[in-house]
């Protein structure tokens, strides 16, 4: 199939790409660079072997994305693109609100106007917000979401749920991540976010390169066995596969999966696991909790395991092995 891939040189979306062309798919990727370097492009032609046609557009810009559209003939879209900062969020809901919102309706009326009615959705889990520790794809979302950016994934999934109801024909996909991490086992590619990251693993790698001194753990008075949050950390690559399962069982209708491991790892076990993987340790002290934080979160993945005939396969210590060798350290 002809693929549309927004955000296709950020962390998921160039894991997907890899992936997609792997499986015999034609991908083209429009990102705006915003997360992300064009350089990208060269390791997924190295890794892959075909170098995606790109388009250097920000999905703001109404009139380029239709004209891509109008040109590229498209089968499905993968919509990666998106702010995903949620403490920057919550600073700037209005950036957030229009980036990731009006973003993804103009990249849908450039869909409606050349007749493309097949997308993959990059959500979250997010989206569950304060209904519970375990989440499967029927518990509550979108109540005790604490910031803007997890608001913009809630509201993308409406919409789509929306579009649904308007037109039977219109397939909607929606895979809810939780905790991605590591990188490509090639070591070519991985999360190499711009300017100061907010997530566990990239301030990890940060830490172990030297430019943050001591990773602060957030709290260690949770009620876990260690005392610190617990989290369903996903591989990427475990992700991207997860991404092409849900392309090949596409069907019409809003569909949401959980793509996640069903284990949960405190953050305490990441820093080990890490240590061990590098073979030294990582500094790092106890901090404050940090606001908005759960004490646990995982996905229960039996509805991807059964539908899509899709599991996680990769360990944490797969993910820091792979980060290590990314970072040139293994
Ligand atoms: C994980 C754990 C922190 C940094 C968020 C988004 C979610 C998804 C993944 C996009 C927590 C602790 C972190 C640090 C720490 N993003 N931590 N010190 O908050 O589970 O989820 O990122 O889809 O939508 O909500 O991920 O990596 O920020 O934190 O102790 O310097 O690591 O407290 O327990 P989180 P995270």
């Amino acid at each position: 199939m002809k693929i549309m891939v927004t955000g296709g040189t950020g962390y998921i979306g160039s894991h997907t790409a890899i992936e997609l062309i792997q499986a015999g798919h034609e991908v083209e990727i429009l990102d705006n660079l915003f997360n992300s370097k064009e350089s990208v492009l060269d390791k997924i032609a190295e890794i892959a072997g075909t170098r995606p046609v790109f388009y250097n557009c920000d999905l703001l810009d109404y009139a380029k994305v239709l004209e891509i559209f109008q040109n590229g003939k498209y089968d499905v879209v993968l919509h990666f693109a998106g702010l995903k900062a949620v403490g920057e969020s919550v600073e700037q809901p209005v950036r957030y609100y229009e980036n990731n919102i009006t973003g993804t309706v103009n990249l849908l009326k450039a869909m409606q106007e050349t007749g493309v009615s097949k997308i993959i959705f990059s959500s979250s889990a997010t989206v569950y917000g304060d209904a519970g520790a375990i989440l499967s794809e029927d518990s509550e979302t979108g109540h005790g979401i604490t910031n803007p950016y997890g608001q913009t994934k809630f509201m993308i999934e409406q919409i789509l749920r929306d579009i649904c109801v308007a037109d039977s024909t219109f397939s909607a996909t929606v895979l809810r991540y939780f905790n991605p991490v590591g990188n490509h086992p090639s070591g070519l590619i991985g999360e190499d976010p711009n300017g100061r990251p907010n997530n566990l693993m990239p301030i990890v790698m940060k830490v172990a390169t030297g430019e943050i001194p001591e990773l602060s753990i957030f709290g260690n008075d949770y009620p876990t066995e260690d005392g610190t949050c617990k989290r369903d950390y996903i591989h990427v690559v475990d992700l991207a596969k997860g991404h092409l399962a849900a392309l090949e069982h596409m069907k019409p209708g809003f569909v949401p999966y959980n793509l996640g491991t069903g284990k949960a790892t405190s953050v305490i076990e990441m820093v080990k696991a890490f240590e061990e993987a590098a073979g030294r340790p990582l500094p790092h002290k106890f901090a404050e909790r940090r606001a908005g934080d759960l004490p646990e979160l995982c996905a229960n993945p039996a509805k991807a395991e059964k539908e899509l005939g899709w599991k996680a396969e990769f360990t944490v210590a797969d993910a820091m092995r792979d980060t290590l060798k990314f970072l040139g350290k293994e």
